[in-house]
């Protein structure tokens, strides 16, 4: 662990902690994002309660084809570059696929690993009754958990695509995911794309918030990929994605200017050269 992290991690006292976010069950809505560098982190620090350092870091930023490849260390390398652009809202970093689901030991030493090492105050992972006795495991040892159930990314292969989960009567197993994960001792959970009638149903059943991503505007927060709802992700876009502003459109743009300008000569002009300093100029 590099020695800035440590001490900036023992620093943060005004952060929001998942006591926090617990007591925000049934109140205003949870704001969350995630961020993978520092200096959009900064941005989304100022405005959201929760920053993810979620492993779509994989396939947003370094172009996997799923999640499935992210590694420990990337999780850790994100998180501290996370870390040091947040100060208000509360960090948690996802525990890449294969890092926990062997035993509560194995999930236990990589999420300490990854609270060590990037000053995160939780973690999130996949999976409902199967997680229950590791949630369990790991809440009881001082680590805080946040669940992620309905569509599960790790778990493509198993669902066969990106689909919806819990319609008919799938629903009776997502609701007993959900409350298998309160009852285990997780402090909120991420609802991914599950009809609202049962995001809703879960939202009113469980004592912790639920946080919808494809869910339903009655979860107790919301939660989107950042480059997605910045329009900065293209590769696919899901029918729960609400973009807010078109920056991949105003990057290309941008960027086909610079290549006409270098081209034609016309950059850099005076005002981006810098002269000899015989007339006594200083740049
Ligand atoms: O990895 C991620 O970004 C996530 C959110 C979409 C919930 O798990």
């Amino acid at each position: 662990m590099r020695r800035e992290d440590s001490l900036s991690a023992n620093a943060r006292v005004t952060a929001l902690t998942p006591p926090d976010i617990l007591a925000r069950k049934g109140g205003d809505p949870l704001v969350c994002l995630t961020a993978y560098t520092t200096p959009l982190a900064r941005l989304v620090d100022r405005h959201c309660d929760i920053i993810l350092v979620g492993d779509s870091v994989g396939m947003v930023l370094h172009g996997l084809p799923s999640t499935l490849g992210v590694s420990l260390d990337m999780m850790i390398m994100h998180g501290q570059a996370v870390r040091r652009g947040v100060e208000r809202a509360l960090l948690v970093v996802d525990m890449p696929f294969g890092s926990y689901e062997e035993t509560p030991e194995q999930a236990f030493r990589n999420a300490a690993r990854i609270m060590a090492e990037t000053g995160c105050a939780a973690v999130k992972l996949e999976g409902g009754e199967t997680m229950e006795k590791t949630i369990r495991f790991l809440t009881r040892h001082g680590i805080p958990v946040m669940a992620h159930i309905g569509l599960t990314p790790q778990a493509v292969n198993s669902f066969g695509g990106y689909k919806v989960q819990g319609r008919g009567d799938d629903a009776f197993h997502i609701l007993r995911d959900a409350e298998a994960v309160a009852d285990a001792g997780a402090f909120s959970i991420v609802l991914e794309k599950v009809p609202a009638t049962l995001a809703d149903r879960i939202t009113e059943t469980v004592v912790i918030p639920t946080i919808g991503i494809g869910a339903s505007p009655a979860c107790d927060g919301q939660i989107l990929v950042v480059d997605d709802m910045l329009g900065m992700f293209d590769a696919f876009r899901p029918k729960f994605v609400k973009r807010f502003a078109e920056l991949g459109e105003a990057a290309d743009a941008a960027i086909a200017a610079y290549a006409q300008e270098v081209r034609s000569r016309k950059f850099p002009s005076d005002a981006h050269v810098f002269t000899d300093g015989r007339k006594g100029k200083t740049e």
